[in-house]
């Protein structure tokens, strides 16, 4: 390609003359750049969804904060940019920050995972622990190939931010991906979904991160002169943890992680009687995750199912009915029965530890990610089935899965340690996955005594 380059008077004779290349952005106009707040000029509604989400939230976080100053002072600062790497992605690479334990004191525009984080990204060079490409070219990638001009930034597609592109996934699911230090695969979304049928290109329902976690609407996606209806996609991207403190859109949030986790999983309730004891059959399947459930920080999430048994007003038997405040855990030695999704870290010793740079091993009780009902086929490898006997006989019995984001051991661990406030630990919440919430009764159930009925 020849690059015609017009200078001030040669103008004048060069009638057919190429753009000259846009010049790279000086120092000044990249760091205008990365401040979400110049976004939010043009762009006002992609700006106040992220302000409410996770990402925004990464390193204001202060269970984050408190748990990278854990990590810090135990590795003696070993642990160096590896968490502040995922959660102030930019922070670390203009040198903000080395170890994450100064962001208190940094602008807004270098926490959390910015705008610039995704919408400067060109490549990506791996499948774990951020291995995202920055161009500094002041070029912001998107879906569109045809993006009118502004004065702020250059515009370009990238299949790396379109949603009909298995590549997509590949941006989302590198940070989305954590092998910690010393080589342990512990948070594995991506993997899950490369593992899945969602990611085969051969699959007319393979699905992208972007598909399930940023709906469409139609709207402008800028507030500036010439632009027409396009797609706007969602920034507010819930998933099962909320803001713990003062922060933007919290209730907006969290309604938004209500409704993404009641439709997820589906359940079954039977419930018969063998002259002597209550027989309970639950069956489950993760209808909605395009990966395991719970998925992400597993080592963290507690989930569970709550299963009550009432013959009148009286009750008769209950598995995993943790009491507010009360950590799941404690129950879970006394209440054999109980059924729990998640996983526990165990250090070099063979003990268990909430610390995930010392974690050499992990035992993981996910639901598998769900098999698309593939042209009609359901090989009913993802179905999950539990059967549970109590003493005596029921006419009611009552089932929720329920899921805290973390677990409140973990959140005393860092109170009593590492100073984190306890009003944090008060205000971590325990959801019900609403598709899960179960009442049988003999009138309520089918004929093979199950709830939902089937067939009446
Ligand atoms: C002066 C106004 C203005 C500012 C400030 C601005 N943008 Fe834009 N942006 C636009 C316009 C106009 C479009 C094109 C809209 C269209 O064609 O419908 C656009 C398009 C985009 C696209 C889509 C690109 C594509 O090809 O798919 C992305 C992504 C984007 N902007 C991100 C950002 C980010 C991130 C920032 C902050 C660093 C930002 N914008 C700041 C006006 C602006
Ligand atoms: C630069 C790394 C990075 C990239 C790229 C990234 N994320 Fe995240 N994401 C994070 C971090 C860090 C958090 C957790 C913040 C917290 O809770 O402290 C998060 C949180 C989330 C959550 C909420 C999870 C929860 O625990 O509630 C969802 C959903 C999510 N991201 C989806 C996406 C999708 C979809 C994409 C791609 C469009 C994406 N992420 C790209 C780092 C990233
Ligand atoms: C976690 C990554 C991530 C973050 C953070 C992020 N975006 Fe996006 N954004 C995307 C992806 C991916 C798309 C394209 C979705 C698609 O087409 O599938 C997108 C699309 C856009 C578009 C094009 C219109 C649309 O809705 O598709 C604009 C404009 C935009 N983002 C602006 C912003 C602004 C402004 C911020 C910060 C306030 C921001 N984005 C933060 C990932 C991100
Ligand atoms: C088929 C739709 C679908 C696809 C594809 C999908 N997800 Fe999800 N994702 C869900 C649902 C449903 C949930 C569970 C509800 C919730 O947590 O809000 C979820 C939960 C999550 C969570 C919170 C998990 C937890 O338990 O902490 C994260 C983070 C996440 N997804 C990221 C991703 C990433 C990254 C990708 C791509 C690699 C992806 N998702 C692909 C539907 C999808
Ligand atoms: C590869 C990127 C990456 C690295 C490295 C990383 N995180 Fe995260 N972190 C995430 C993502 C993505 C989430 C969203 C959780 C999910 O997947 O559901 C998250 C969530 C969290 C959360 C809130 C959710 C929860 O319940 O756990 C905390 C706290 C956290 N990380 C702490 C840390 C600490 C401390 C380190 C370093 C020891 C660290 N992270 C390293 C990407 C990363």
């Amino acid at each position: 390609m020849i690059r015609v380059v017009c200078f001030g008077l040669a103008m004048v004779f060069v009638m057919a003359c190429e753009d000259p290349e846009p010049l790279p952005p000086t120092p000044e106009e990249l760091a205008r750049l990365m401040d979400p707040q110049t976004c939010g000029e043009c762009h006002p509604a992609h700006l106040s969804e992220w302000a409410g989400s996770m990402h925004a939230y990464a390193s204001e976080d202060p269970v984050f904060l408190a748990m990278n100053a854990k990590g810090q002072r135990e590795t003696g600062g070993q642990l160096g940019s590896f968490c502040v790497q995922c959660h102030a992605p930019v922070a670390v690479r203009t040198g903000a920050t080395t170890d994450g334990l100064n962001l208190a004191e940094l602008p807004a525009a270098m926490k959390g995972v910015t705008c610039y984080a995704c919408h400067a990204v060109s490549a990506v060079e791996g499948s774990h622990n951020n291995p995202l490409v920055f161009s500094d070219d002041g070029v912001m990638r998107g879906g569109f190939a045809d993006a009118a001009e502004n004065p702020v930034h250059a515009s370009s597609y990238s299949n790396l931010h379109d949603r009909d592109h298995l590549a997509s996934a590949d941006l989302c699911g590198s940070c989305h991906d954590i092998v910690n230090p010393l080589g342990v695969h512990l948070e594995q979304t991506y993997k899950e979904w490369k593992d899945s049928l969602f990611s085969d290109p051969t699959n007319p329902d393979r699905s992208t991160c972007n598909r399930c976690h940023m709906p469409g609407r139609t709207d402008v996606i800028a507030d500036y002169e010439g632009v027409s209806l396009r797609r706007h996609h969602d920034h507010r991207m819930p998933g099962v943890d909320v803001a713990l403190t003062p922060f933007p859109d919290r209730e907006g949030q969290r309604a938004a992680v209500q409704l993404s986790l009641d439709t997820t999983l589906s359940a079954r309730l039977c419930v018969g009687w063998d002259g002597e004891n209550t027989r309970l059959l639950v069956q489950m399947e993760n209808m909605g995750a395009g990966h395991a459930w719970p998925s992400g920080a597993v080592q963290d999430r507690r989930a569970w199912i709550e299963i009550i048994g009432h013959e009148g007003d009286t009750l008769r038997f209950s598995t995993g009915q943790v009491a507010d405040g009360e950590p799941m855990t404690n129950l879970k030695a006394e209440d054999p029965q109980m059924i729990t999704f998640g996983a526990t870290g165990y250090d070099a010793e063979g003990n268990v530890t909430h610390d995930f740079w010392d974690m050499v091993r992990t035992e993981s009780d996910l639901m598998p990610s769900p098999i698309p009902h593939l042209r009609g086929i359901d090989t009913g490898e993802n179905h999950r089935n539990y059967n549970l006997s109590f003493p005596g006989a029921v006419d009611r019995v009552e089932m929720r899965v329920r899921l805290r984001p973390m677990g409140l051991e973990i959140l005393q661990e860092l109170i009593d340690h590492e100073g984190l406030d306890p009003a944090v630990k008060a205000a971590m919440p325990t959801f019900d996955l609403g598709s899960t919430r179960l009442v049988w009764t003999p009138e309520a159930a089918d004929q093979s005594g199950c709830v939902p009925a089937l067939s009446r």
